[in-house]
């Protein structure tokens, strides 16, 4: 049976070590308690951190017994990987990087050095227990690494990822100087997920400008799978929120507060110790409340619950600092015999007390500087069964993108946080009504089960669309029936791309020339009597000559304009006109002059305009424009547009690579064809190639007519050699 494997760095529960005994509890944060109630299904297991060291064998192999029996396995960690791994690289380098704090970030090379082999340990520990249909799903900043770790592993395993923070801007991305192999640490899964459109649009815009790798409606092309990146808001189990503020003990705890607090009105916030939860600003602004409005003296108390959190890392141990002194100075100048502003807990709560607290709660107040989602705002609104109280949102947390009938204040304006507290309190019950109803049915539809499902529906899409649109991979057993069938061929042609399949490309195309092994490969190949070699290729007529001209083989160049038989002159393929051009090189000129680092490439029947130096994100938005400008253009004349890779080219109609080849096919009758190419244009060749011919695709596409695919020129070479 298939079951989903969940992997993140900390376990739903952690196990605290007081003096002879370990106690077995809840873990706080979004990821663990929105997980939660998911993973004990259909055999399903959590691979994680248990928040313990241990101390010998014996008491590991207790651990690892008492949390299997509820469907957990540990990953035990050292002292010195918690401080390299966890507090160093994760949250020192990530967490501040990824939540726009980089005034915290540090950049120290150990710390990367144990991310990678804590990484590894996952992965090693993920492997020992995954069966080959089994589902993995990867959470969160502290696993970047891990789809590509277990991708290598197992190449075909089924693979989601899901990233809990924010995905911040690609100008703070850059920064991190392992910034690409996180990227391609994440590129690992087949389907990658976050909890707002915006985190999304910023991880698909920090591949395209750091790897270079396009994507279309969040299908992100690598070279060698369709990998799926898409927006999916996490929900909570709202039964269990809404049950556990209805339960007796609940209504118990409420009953209690509610007679220590006789009739002060509550204000409530929740957060783990974190700098990016603006608790500091969230007090300065009860001040402020306070100053405004003094009518809120002994009528208001803000309870205020900070869950302690990472207290190892130098910047939360000062944040602890400053709450502290904060709190201290404002309640000492407000408090009178019989109020006390703020009751500040600096500790965590059962569910049951959490519940009461929400129940009393008018006002919640969750305003983080940055916050990926934000479940504490969401399990508010599930505990509001009579559906008075009111949710102030930080436009900067996740929740805000779903929650528009929360009041939705920017955090750092103290003045409006204030008014919004005043706003709430005195909001009459109607209006808040609405806006809860209204809040608790989004938060009901989207739970955590629903959130769930959406993503594994996605993922198996995710599979099903690789397996069925991808072009099967050249694998030993093709490669050596391919190597077969060319021995005993008589008359081989063989149909080469040059970008991109016998050369990597380079920014500049001209220093993409031939090497000394090409050379020789090609050479050696057009020496066999019973080969026929043709490199076919976009590139104008007088490159290729001056590259390969001296080698015995045949050329088609200009994408088929122009044809060479080896040791003959070169001929056009049919009659050509180019007055066009006159009327066409005006608007590429003003292309590139709107896109710095963009070229004209001026071929004798064709014009090229190529943007592979220019940004990457700027360029792709010209050069749609530039494809609809010219199309429209083209529609009633013999031009035609053809879209390569980085390239636009327009030329005369009807003649392409696929029907110059379909030529020597004729005229050479070969009994044996490997046709290889990397871009739109070699799929011409691969349409007009009979049935039975190898083609090739370089790199992967979503849709190619070619029969096989392999990933890059390495591989082409390899394949080459083989031949010889
Ligand atoms: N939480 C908890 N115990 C507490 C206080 C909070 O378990 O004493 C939980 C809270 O119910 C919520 C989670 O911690 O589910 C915090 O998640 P959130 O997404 O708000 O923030 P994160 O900590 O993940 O940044
Ligand atoms: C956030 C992160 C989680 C993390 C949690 C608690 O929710 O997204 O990955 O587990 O905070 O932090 P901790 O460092 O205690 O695991």
């Amino acid at each position: 049976m298939s079951r989903t494997i969940i992997v993140s760095n900390r376990l739903p529960t952690k196990i605290l070590r007081t003096e002879n005994t370990l106690t077995f509890q809840p873990s706080e944060g979004g990821l663990a308690t929105g997980l939660g109630s998911i993973y004990r299904q259909d055999g399903n297991v959590w691979v994680g951190w248990p928040g313990l060291f241990v101390e010998s064998e014996e008491e590991e192999q207790h651990v690892r017994q008492e949390l299997e029996a509820d469907s957990m396995a540990p990953v035990f960690l050292t002292e010195a990987e918690i401080h390299d791994f966890y507090e160093g690289f994760s949250n020192s380098t990530l967490w501040p990087t990824f939540h726009y704090f980089t005034q915290f970030a540090t950049y120290e090379q150990s710390h990367w050095e144990a991310y990678v082999a804590v990484n590894e340990k996952f992965c090693q520990a993920v492997l020992e227990m995954a069966g080959p249909d089994d589902t993995i799903w990867v959470h969160d900043y502290q696993l970047l690494l891990l789809p590509e770790m277990l991708r290598r592993a197992r190449p075909d395993c089924t693979i989601g990822f899901f990233l809990h923070i924010p995905f911040p801007s690609h100008e703070l991305i850059r920064v991190l100087p392992w910034r690409n192999e996180l990227l391609q640490g994440m590129l690992g899964a087949d389907l990658i997920g976050f909890h707002t459109y915006g985190y999304m649009r910023h991880f698909l815009s920090a591949v395209s400008q750091l790897l270079g790798l396009n994507s279309q409606n969040g299908q992100l092309q690598t070279p060698t799978r369709t990998v799926l990146v898409d927006a999916f808001p996490m929900g909570i189990d709202y039964d269990r929120y809404a049950q556990a503020a209805a339960s007796e003990a609940a209504l118990a705890h409420e009953a209690e507060y509610r007679e220590a607090l006789r009739t002060t009105r509550v204000i409530l916030s929740i957060d783990r110790l974190d700098y990016t939860k603006g608790i500091a600003q969230r007090l300065r602004a009860f001040e402020v409340l306070l100053q405004r409005y003094p009518e809120w003296a002994e009528r208001v108390s803000l309870i205020m619950v900070v869950v302690p959190s990472r207290d190892q890392v130098a910047q939360y141990a000062s944040l602890k600092e400053e709450i502290d002194e904060i709190v201290g100075r404002i309640n000492a100048q407000y408090r009178t015999i019989y109020w006390t502003p703020i009751h500040y807990f600096y500790r965590s709560f059962p569910l049951e007390e959490l519940a009461a607290l929400y129940r009393i709660a008018e006002v919640a107040l969750v305003t983080p500087m940055r916050d990926g989602m934000n479940l504490v705002a969401k399990e508010f609104i599930a505990s509001k069964a009579d559906q008075r109280g009111v949710l102030i949102l930080s436009e900067r947390a996740g929740a805000a993108r779903e929650l528009s009938d929360a009041l939705i204040i920017n955090p750092t304006d103290t003045g409006q946080l204030a008014e919004a507290m005043h706003d709430a309190l005195v909001m009459p019950e109607e209006e808040q009504m609405q806006r809860m109803a209204a809040m608790q049915a989004l938060v009901q539809q989207y739970n955590v089960f629903s959130w769930t499902k959406l993503f594994m529906d996605r993922l198996s899409y995710a599979k099903i669309k690789q397996l069925t649109l991808a072009t099967e991979t050249l694998d030993t057993s093709t490669t050596t029936q391919l190597v077969t069938e060319y021995q005993a061929a008589e008359r081989r042609l063989l149909l080469l791309d040059y970008d991109g399949t016998l050369a990597g490309f380079n920014t500049n195309p001209q220093r993409a020339r031939p090497d000394e092994e090409m050379l020789l490969l090609l050479q050696r190949l057009a020496e066999n009597p019973r080969n026929r070699v043709v490199v076919i290729s976009g590139r104008d007529r007088t490159t290729l000559q001056n590259w390969l001209g001296h080698l015995p083989i045949d050329f088609i160049a200009e994408h088929g304009v122009w044809l060479r038989r080896a040791g003959e002159e070169w001929t056009l393929f049919q009659t050509l006109r180019n007055d066009w051009k006159t009327e066409i090189r005006p608007i590429l000129e003003l292309y590139v002059s709107r896109t710095a680092g963009s070229f004209i490439e001026d071929k004798e029947y064709s014009l090229v305009w190529h943007y592979r130096r220019a940004d990457a994100e700027l360029s792709a938005m010209r050069a749609r424009e530039l494809v609809s400008h010219l199309t429209f253009l083209a529609s009633n004349t013999d031009l035609q547009v053809m879209e390569g890779n980085k390239v636009i080219e327009i030329k005369n109609a009807g003649i392409n690579k696929g029907t110059a080849a379909s030529r020597w096919v004729a005229e050479y009758e070969p009994d044996f064809i490997v046709a290889i190419g990397d871009d739109r244009t070699d799929e011409d060749t691969f349409g007009a190639m009979p049935p039975e011919a190898y083609t090739i695709k370089v790199g992967s596409a979503p849709r190619s007519l070619a029969r096989f695919h392999v990933r890059g020129t390495t591989d082409v070479r390899q394949l080459l050699r083989k031949l010889l």
